[in-house]
């Protein structure tokens, strides 16, 4: 069941959630749209981090999602793009008339079976829907010591459990790659990202203050991070594709 606390946390958020939080490798988007596509759709679209691999990839996209704080910066951005406020129970695009949906990072948040059944209604016929999340290399052991801290409800210790297949209602998965990758990014950077995760935004301000000094004890006692301003930081994505069953 989804959080709705914790779903609607990205609501005042726009500029600081662009700058700190990861985007998606190029090949991501080419396991989605192999060739070019004449409509995509991006659900939960943010600030346009992944719509803005979809924009060489398709001749119309349009972007939808429900934080006008996020679109704001996902206009500026990506002025080709139709941004349109919106959620993925209640998308505002006509029937049949999207080739490709791509959801990053967000499907979660969604209401499973009213989001199926809208993907359902804007794809049309042999239209596909990828799934993407970004998660913490399980090699990289500080960085999934800092997952921990802020996802600790999170069995698996990544903060992405829920970047597994899973059956969508009126969907058959097509195939699931696992690309990795590596973002050099800086210490400052690494813990200001903190702060755009959803257990941060509504964490009261002394929770928010104590998970992230547990965070910088993190990097000051390992031994890749300790004393370091930047480091090479391993990310896996998880692309998930579907087919309308
Ligand atoms: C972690 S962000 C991911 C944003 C963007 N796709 C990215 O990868 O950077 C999750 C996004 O899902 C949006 N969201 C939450 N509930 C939603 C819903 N029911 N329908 C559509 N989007 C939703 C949030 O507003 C937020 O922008």
């Amino acid at each position: 069941m989804v959080d709705g606390m914790l779903a609607s946390s990205f609501e005042g958020i726009g500029a600081d959630y662009d700058r700190y939080r990861p985007g998606f490798p190029d090949a991501a988007a080419d396991i989605l749209a192999p060739r070019r596509v004449a409509t995509a759709l991006d659900l939960g679209a943010g600030t346009g981090k992944f719509t803005a691999l979809l924009v060489d990839r398709a001749a119309e996209v349009v972007a939808v999602e429900p934080s006008a704080a996020m679109l704001d910066v996902l206009r500026t951005k990506l002025p080709r793009v139709i941004a349109r406020e919106g959620s993925a129970e209640r998308i505002p695009v006509a029937d049949s008339t999207i080739e490709l949906v791509s959801v990053a990072q967000a499907f979660h948040w969604f209401d499973r079976d009213a989001a199926c059944a809208e993907i359902l209604r804007v794809l049309v016929e042999d239209g596909s829907l990828g799934l993407l999340w970004n998660r913490s290399d399980p090699s990289c052991d500080w960085d999934r010591a800092a997952h921990r801290v802020a996802h600790p409800a999170v069995q698996d210790a990544d903060g992405t459990s829920d970047a597994t297949s899973e059956e969508l209602p009126g969907f058959q998965l097509r195939s699931h790659d696992e690309l990795r990758w590596t973002e050099r990014i800086t210490r400052e950077d690494y813990l200001r990202r903190w702060s755009t995760v959803s257990t941060f935004l509504v964490a009261e301000p002394h929770e928010r203050d104590h998970m992230l000094a547990r965070i910088t004890r993190i990097l000051d006692a390992h031994p890749e991070t300790r004393g370091a301003t930047e480091f090479e930081l391993p990310i896996v994505t998880d692309v998930f594709v579907y087919r309308r069953a």
